[in-house]
């Protein structure tokens, strides 16, 4: 019979890669949609099918990592064989507009889901494997690099914190109730589906709409900033090789190369034949009150165990992310052309585009913090 995934998140980045990995692996995927007032299904609209269509492996269901009991009669509709939980308010930055959101999201959320798990467990009697979507983040101030499964954690961030908690419970879940429970550990990674107010993406999708004369400028803090970014398509093949394993365990997953905020606007504007240091302006907004100055991975376990290794480069994977927002730039440039508006995200028009932010626009709170 084919396998059941559930995966909290689906709607995300890498909710998104890992359904596509799974769906190609013949599992049957339930995900989780949070209600809203607009669709937020665009990065997995590739892959849905009708109800109505045969064969259908792809299943939506309404539901909220803050809404316990629904994500207890979830358990039972779907009777997964693996649960993947990635929901979380996973920006940095907001973390500190949102803390005590944050936490009730990122901690509280996840041990509402392991509660949900191990109940489902034991009063059906079926096996089922957990993944939980923990961070680099959680190393912080620990600077001493490359960060392994065995560095301490110095979490700098109220969403670091939150992933503590959670890393945590979920270590308690194997250990006290014997739940195959694991923590990917997992450096930043990136993709042209990454959201807008990231700094990869925000600085491929600045770069190529001011190549084609969309906007002149970009807002960004800390340069300095040092990460390991990777392509979030090789690490969800990661996320599901720790559930395929005979022991539950906690793996870090990283490149082991890290460059610095600097570097990728190099390589993005270099891409394009670009000099970014003549469109990039400060704006302290941007800075965090901590800041995590240095992420490096040493994924050496996973290597070993899992048999997992990176195959994009952070210059193939820049490249692949100017490409795809260059196209996307593409497509504004005609509307524009032909004399229609374009609907831009408040970032980038914050960042300095033209035409210049509406009232409306310049009103939204969220767009002050990322
Ligand atoms: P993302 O693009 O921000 O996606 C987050 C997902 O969580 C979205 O589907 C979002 O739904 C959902 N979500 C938010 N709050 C929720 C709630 N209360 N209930 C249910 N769903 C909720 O994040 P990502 O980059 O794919 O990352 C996936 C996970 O890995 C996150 O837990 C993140 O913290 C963690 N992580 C990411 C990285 C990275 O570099 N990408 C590194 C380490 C760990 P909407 O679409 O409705 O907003
Ligand atoms: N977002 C953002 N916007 N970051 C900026 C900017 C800016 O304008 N300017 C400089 N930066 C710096 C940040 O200060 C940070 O040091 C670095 O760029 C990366 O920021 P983000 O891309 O927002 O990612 P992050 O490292 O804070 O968090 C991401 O990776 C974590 C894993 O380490 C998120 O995906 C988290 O969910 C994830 O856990």
């Amino acid at each position: 019979m084919a396998r059941r995934a559930l995966i909290t998140g689906i709607t995300g980045q890498d909710g998104s890669y890992l359904t596509e990995l799974l769906l190609g692996k013949g599992y049957h995927v339930h995900g989780v949609v949070r209600r809203s007032s607009v669709f937020t299904t665009e990065r997995i609209d590739h892959l849905y099918q009708d109800r109505h269509e045969t064969d259908v492996r792809l299943h939506l269901h309404y539901g909220d990592l803050l809404d316990a009991t629904g994500l207890h009669r979830l358990m039972t509709e779907t009777q997964p064989d693996e649960v993947y939980n990635l929901a979380a308010q996973s920006h940095v930055r907001t973390s500190f507009d949102q803390p005590v959101y944050t936490a009730e999201v990122v901690a509280v959320g996840t041990l509402k889901l392991l509660e949900a798990v191990r109940d489902y467990r034991d009063l059906s009697g079926r096996a089922v494997r957990f993944y939980q979507a923990s961070s680099s983040e959680m190393y912080g101030s620990n600077s001493q690099a490359p960060q392994s499964e065995r560095t301490p954690f110095h979490p700098r961030s109220p969403y670091a914190c939150a992933k503590v908690h959670a890393y945590w419970q979920t270590i308690n879940h194997r250990e006290a109730y014997g739940l195959f429970a694991c923590n990917g550990i997992l450096f930043n990674h990136e993709s042209p589906r990454r959201g807008e107010t990231f700094v990869t993406r925000k600085i491929t999708r600045a770069a190529t709409r001011i190549k084609l004369g969309l906007q002149n400028a970009l807002y960004l803090g800390n340069l300095d900033a040092k990460r390991d970014w990777g392509f979030a398509g090789d690490y969800v093949e990661a996320m599901w090789l720790m559930l395929q394993q005979d022991e539950p365990d906690d793996f870090v997953v990283a490149t082991g190369q890290c460059h610095s905020v600097r570097e990728f606007l190099d390589e993005a504007f270099g891409c394009l034949d670009l000099d970014w240091r003549r469109y990039v302006r400060f704006d302290a907004r941007y800075l965090r009150p901590t800041e995590v100055n240095l992420l490096q991975g040493d994924a050496a376990k996973a290597r070993e165990r899992l048999a997992w290794r990176p195959t994009v480069t952070m210059a193939e994977l820049c490249r692949m992310m100017v490409d795809a927002d260059l196209r996307l730039a593409q497509r504004e440039r005609a509307l524009v052309d032909a004399g229609h508006p374009i609907d831009v995200p408040y970032e980038t028009l914050e960042s300095g585009s033209i035409p210049p932010p509406s009232p409306k626009a310049a009103s939204q709170p969220v767009a002050a913090s990322k």
